[in-house]
C-alpha cells in the first residue's frame, strides 16, 4: 500500500507500524511542586490494549503526552518494539491520538480532516482519499466521507478523529478518554466499536479512562495508577477480583467497608467468617483488626425471622433502581450503612423502612488497616 511505504520512509525510527512492545521505565515528571509521575513502570505488549485507570490528577494524561513525546521525562525511559524514544520528537514516534474534546478541523469534512496526517506526510492526493475512505469505512463512516464537524453528532465526530488517528498506520495508539464527552448509550457502542477496530487493525493500544466500567470492558489489561505510579496491572477479572493494593480494592468497584477480624486466612465481618483474597496487599495473618472492603454484589437480603436480633439486622433507609437490578442501603445499627446490590424483583420485598438482615456471600474479601484507606485512594 502507497500509505505504508511513504509512512516508513518518513519514519524509519519505528519498528513496525502495528504490534509492537511499549515499555515505560520508571518514568519521572514534575510540573514545580507537583510530582505528576513519580517512577511509573508499565509494559504493553505488542497489540495488546492497555487501559490506563486512576483518578483525577493521578498522571494518566501526563504518562500519554511523555509517550507521545509531547512532553520530556525528568527520568526514566521509553521503549517502542525495544527502541529508545526519548530524543525523538512527537511526528518521529508514529503515535496516534484521540483526546476528550472533539478536535477535528471544522473547515474540513470528516474525509480531509482524516487525511491531514497523510498530506503531512507527502502522500499523494489519490491514495489519500482511498485511505481516508477506508478507514471512514472502518469506523461506519463511509457514508459521512463528505461532512462537516457541525454536520455530526459527538459520537461520529469522535469516530472521526479515531479514523485520523489510524490513517497513518500508527505504531502505538494513544487514547486520552476519548468517550467521556458523549452520553452514556453512544459511549459504551463506542467503546465496544474501538476494541473491535482495535482488535481488526492490533495496533498496540493505551487507553486512558477515570471509569472503571469502561477500562473493565474494553482493556485485556488494566493498569490502575494512585499519586504517579502504578499500583497494579492484570486482567479486567484480576483488577477486579484480586486486587493487588488496598487502593486498587477501594477505587475498582463500589465497595462497603465495614469492620473486621483477620484470623487466619479468614476474616470475621458482621459475624460472619469470610476468606481473605490472599496476597492483597492489605492484612492476611495473623489476628488483628481492620476493614473488609466488601462489593454490594457480595450482600444479600433477607427478611428477619420472629424476634431476629443481632449485628446484621437493620433498617432500609433508601433503594436505587439500576434496571434489572437494585441497590439497596441498610442501616445496621452499631455498624453503619450496607449497600446490597439484589436482583430487582427481590429489591421489592425491602422498601425503605423495612426490617432487613443482611448476609454476606462467602466471595473472598481484602481486609485493609483501618486507617489506611482514606489516605490510599486520596479521594
Ligand atoms: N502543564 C502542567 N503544569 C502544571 N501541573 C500539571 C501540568 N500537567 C499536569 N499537571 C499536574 O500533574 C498532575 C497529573 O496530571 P494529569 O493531567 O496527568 O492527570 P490525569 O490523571 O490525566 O487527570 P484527569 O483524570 O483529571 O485527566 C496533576 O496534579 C496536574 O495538576
Ligand atoms: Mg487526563
Amino acid at each position: 500500500m502507497a500509505v505504508v511505504s511513504a509512512k516508513e520512509a518518513e519514519a524509519p525510527g519505528a519498528a513496525g507500524r502495528k504490534g509492537v512492545e511499549v515499555r515505560l521505565e520508571g518514568l519521572r515528571r514534575s510540573y514545580g511542586s507537583v510530582t505528576a509521575l513519580d517512577g511509573l513502570d508499565l509494559t504493553i505488549a505488542p497489540g495488546e490494549m492497555v487501559a490506563l485507570l486512576g483518578p483525577s490528577g493521578c498522571g494518566k494524561t501526563t504518562a500519554l503526552r511523555l509517550l507521545a513525546g509531547l512532553e520530556d521525562a525528568d527520568a526514566g525511559r521509553i521503549l517502542v518494539g525495544g527502541r529508545d524514544v526519548g530524543d525523538q520528537p512527537p511526528n518521529r514516534r508514529g503515535m496516534g491520538m484521540v483526546f476528550q474534546a472533539y478536535s477535528l478541523f471544522p473547515h474540513m469534512t470528516a474525509s480531509e480532516n482524516v487525511q491531514f496526517g497523510l498530506r503531512l506526510r507527502r502522500v499523494a492526493a489519490s491514495a489519500r482519499r482511498a485511505r481516508a475512505l477506508e478507514v471512514l469505512e472502518l469506523v461506519g463512516l463511509g457514508a459521512q466521507v463528505h461532512r462537516y464537524a457541525h454536520q455530526m453528532s459527538g459520537g461520529q465526530q469522535q469516530r472521526v478523529a479515531l479514523a485520523r488517528a489510524l490513517a497513518v498506520e500508527p505504531t502505538v495508539l494513544l487514547l486520552d478518554e476519548p468517550l467521556s464527552a458523549l452520553d452514556a448509550k453512544v459511549r459504551v457502542q463506542l467503546r465496544d466499536e474501538i476494541r473491535r477496530i482495535q482488535l481488526e487493525v492490533g495496533t498496540t493500544t493505551l487507553f486512558v479512562t477515570h471509569d472503571q466500567e469502561e477500562a473493565l470492558a474494553v482493556a485485556d489489561r488494566v493498569g490502575v495508577m494512585n499519586q504517579g505510579r502504578l499500583e497494579q496491572l492484570a486482567s479486567p477479572a484480576d483488577v477486579y477480583h484480586r486486587p493487588a493494593t488496598p487502593f486498587v480494592s477501594q477505587f475498582v468497584g463500589l465497595s462497603n467497608r465495614l469492620p473486621a477480624t483477620v484470623e487466619g486466612l479468614e476474616a470475621v465481618v458482621l459475624g460472619q467468617r469470610i476468606p481473605v483474597v490472599p496476597r492483597s496487599g492489605g492484612l492476611e495473618a495473623g489476628s488483628s483488626s481492620g476493614v473488609a472492603v466488601v462489593r454490594p454484589e457480595a450482600v444479600a437480603l433477607r427478611r428477619p425471622e420472629e424476634g431476629e436480633a443481632g449485628p446484621r439486622r437493620g433498617t432500609v433507609v433508601s433503594c436505587a433502581f439500576l434496571g434489572s437490578m437494585s441497590r439497596v442501603t441498610v442501616e445496621l445499627p452499631g455498624t453503619g450503612r450496607v449497600v446490597a446490590q439484589v436482583a430487582t424483583w427481590d429489591a421489592e420485598h425491602f422498601p425503605v423502612g423495612a426490617p432487613a438482615v443482611v448476609e454476606l456471600r462467602p466471595d473472598p474479601v481484602v481486609v485493609v488497616p483501618g486507617d489506611g484507606p482514606e489516605r490510599a485512594t486520596g479521594a
